[in-house]
């Protein structure tokens, strides 16, 4: 695992959208594991810029996301689908037929996740898969569990995770409690992954993820297997490792 430490979010959201970028001009047509939440939406904005700039095309790239809540709508403004069209896809020329995230409205869950992973299975892989970091340590909606879960699946959302997503509702009681996720495997067999972490109120689940062990209970500590896998975190994000060396870089054994 590489890190890369950042001065500040600014930073994190250049490194990430420039090695996105890089991957999308060696192969035109990569297909990338995407992600919601607040951490993407600075990649985002610099993916957009570098586009407008005539720097990268998108016109043969194809996404799939990693989770949807369940129950709604992909016009409804808290959907995930929603806020990849409004935060990069309707501003990019991605072909929207090429976008993919998990149908929020397919009202039985072992459909919805059968056909999410048919979806993941039309591609031989992921080329980079971009992961943010929940503050309980989920990656997707991967929860903390006692197991790791391969594929597809709907879950139940944690408490804290909740509270999180809650400020972007008007009302707490309006987060939904379930959602369909991208599982574990899918995730682990993404040829690379990005993952990046901002902000002090990570500092603390960056660091068990980082020098604690593997285990299912810190989803994202898994990663520590993968062979090429990226993780952008900011100074304050990176304030409790302090096993760790403050060189810009280095890499975990
Ligand atoms: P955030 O969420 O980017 O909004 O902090 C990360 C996540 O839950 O994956």
């Amino acid at each position: 695992m590489r890190v890369i430490r950042v001065s500040d979010y600014e930073e994190l959201s250049l490194r990430s959208a420039d090695l996105i970028a890089s991957l999308i001009i060696l192969k035109p047509d990569c297909v990338l594991g995407l992600a919601t939440g607040g951490t993407p939406l600075g990649t985002y904005r610099d993916l957009i810029r570098l586009y407008r700039e005539g720097r990268i095309d998108f016109s043969q790239v194809s996404s799939v996301n990693l989770d949807e809540y369940r129950g709604l709508k992909p016009d409804d403004p808290h959907s995930y689908r929603y806020f990849m069209d409004q935060n990069l896809f309707q501003n990019i020329n991605i072909d929207p037929a090429h976008t993919f995230v998990p149908d929020g409205c397919e009202s039985d869950p072992a459909s919805a996740c059968s056909k999410y992973d048919a979806i993941i299975d039309r591609f031989p892989l992921i080329d980079l898969q971009l992961l943010g970091l929940g503050g309980d340590g989920h990656i997707g909606f991967n929860e903390p569990s006692d197991c790791f879960i391969r594929r597809t699946h709907c879950v139940t959302l944690k408490e804290e995770t909740i509270r999180a997503n809650s400020r972007f509702f008007q009302d707490k009681a309006e987060v939904p409690h379930q959602a369909y996720t991208m599982g574990i495997a899918d995730i682990m067999k993404a040829s690379r992954i990005l993952m990046i972490v901002s902000g002090s109120s990570k500092a603390a689940i960056l660091r068990q993820v980082l020098e604690g062990p593997v285990t299912p209970a810190v989803p994202a500590s898994v990663l520590h297997l993968h062979r090429n896998c990226t993780v952008i975190a900011d100074e304050d994000a990176l304030q409790c490792c302090d096993r760790l060396c403050k060189d810009s870089q280095f890499i975990l054994p």
